[in-house]
């Protein structure tokens, strides 16, 4: 959305400090503390100037409702909107869509809304929608099992391509209408929404609701992710030496291969937990270390885990500096008995 840069934007972001979280990382899993008696909590995603925002909380005082937006000069009118009406059940976060589980703990969000998101026409955009499954997996991580995600727009070819992504993501759909308003006005207009409603263009409308997820092989995953690259999952060997508590049957072996190349990764799925991948192997040439750990981040990810982790030996300086480039941090000195080591660990 292309917004003039409003004057004065901080003192009136400093005036809606009441609804403004600046710091929501430290909400995350405490959000019910700002409305305890909330029966649900709303998220959400993009909300622009906030007429949606402001209309539905005030609709739902019962519920605790966040908005998120990554244009300060846009959330400020919508700040200032639900400030004008009073309301106090409704929060903003100045943040990005793609950052959502640093923001909220699994399952603390109940009902999560898209509207009129930027349908970025191009393919090779494709990844940045707010509908692709990549976004609605990362969704899932934050939404309770049951919960929804309802999405509006005016695009339709955004639409049709979006009803493609939610069973991929685990998401049932519901409620599939290609024109909301044909017999007059439905539920709370967006700012976006009333403009196209005026101008005669039919209102795209789903819902998708959270059920299980077939997550993706760890195989199947690089294969998605990885262009160029043949991958291959062998047979356990038996051979390879596991940290303690990890068991054979948790290990995948991979043999990737490309014009000659090849490499090797090992992975112990659901150690030591059930939603963490860690990492044995990463076998490859210096020129490819860093897009094969970046692919198996993602791979990692499709495979419905929510961190990845490896140990690194104290001594060497160089894999820890190339792991901390890759976006891993220091989690605990590895206590397994070994050489001096330290575990990381990247959300995914
Ligand atoms: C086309 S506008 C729609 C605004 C509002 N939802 C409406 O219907 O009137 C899309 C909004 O989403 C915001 N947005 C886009 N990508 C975002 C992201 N990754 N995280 C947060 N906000 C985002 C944009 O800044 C913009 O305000």
């Amino acid at each position: 959305m292309r917004m003039r840069k409003k004057p004065n934007l901080i003192p009136r972001m400093e005036a809606c400090a009441g609804l403004w979280v600046r710091e929501p990382e430290s909400m995350r899993g405490r959000w019910r503390s700002l409305m305890p008696e909330a029966k649900r909590l709303r998220l959400e995603l993009g909300c622009g100037k906030g007429r949606f925002t402001a209309e539905t909380a005030a609709r739902h005082p019962e519920d605790l409702y966040v908005a998120l937006e990554r244009v300060p000069d846009a959330m400020v009118t919508a700040m200032e909107r639900c400030r004008a009406r009073g309301l106090t059940n409704v929060f903003f976060i100045d943040g990005d869509a793609a950052e959502l589980e640093r923001y909220f703990a699994p399952d603390e969000v109940d009902l999560l809304y898209i509207n009129f998101c930027d349908p970025w026409p191009s393919v090779k955009h494709a990844k940045r929608r707010l509908t692709h499954e990549d976004f609605l997996r990362r969704y899932r991580l934050v939404l309770r099992d049951g919960g929804e995600v309802r999405f509006k727009t005016d695009n339709r070819p955004l639409f049709e391509w979006s009803l493609f992504q939610f069973p991929k993501a685990g998401f049932a759909l519901s409620q599939v209408t290609r024109d909301l308003h044909a017999n007059g006005p439905q539920g709370v207009m967006t700012d976006y929404e009333e403009k196209f409603h005026r101008m005669g263009t039919p209102i795209n409308r789903c819902v998708g609701t959270k059920g299980p997820l077939t997550d993706l092989p760890l195989a199947e995953g690089l294969r998605r992710t990885l262009e160029g690259w043949t991958v291959e999952e062998l047979p356990a060997d038996g051979g390879t030496a596991l940290p303690p508590r990890a068991k054979a049957e948790q290990l995948r072996t991979l043999r990737l291969r490309r014009d000659g190349e090849e490499a090797c990764i090992q992975v112990l799925e659901g150690y030591p937990r059930e939603r963490t991948a860690w990492l044995l192997t990463l076998a490859a040439g210096e020129e490819d270390r860093a897009a094969l750990a970046e692919a198996l981040c993602a791979a990692v990810r499709l495979g419905g885990f929510t961190a990845l982790r490896l140990r690194c030996p104290l001594a060497e300086e160089e894999t820890h500096r190339f792991w901390l480039e890759q976006g891993f941090a220091d989690l605990r000195p590895a206590e397994d008995g070994g050489a001096p080591a330290v575990v990381m660990e990247r959300l995914v």
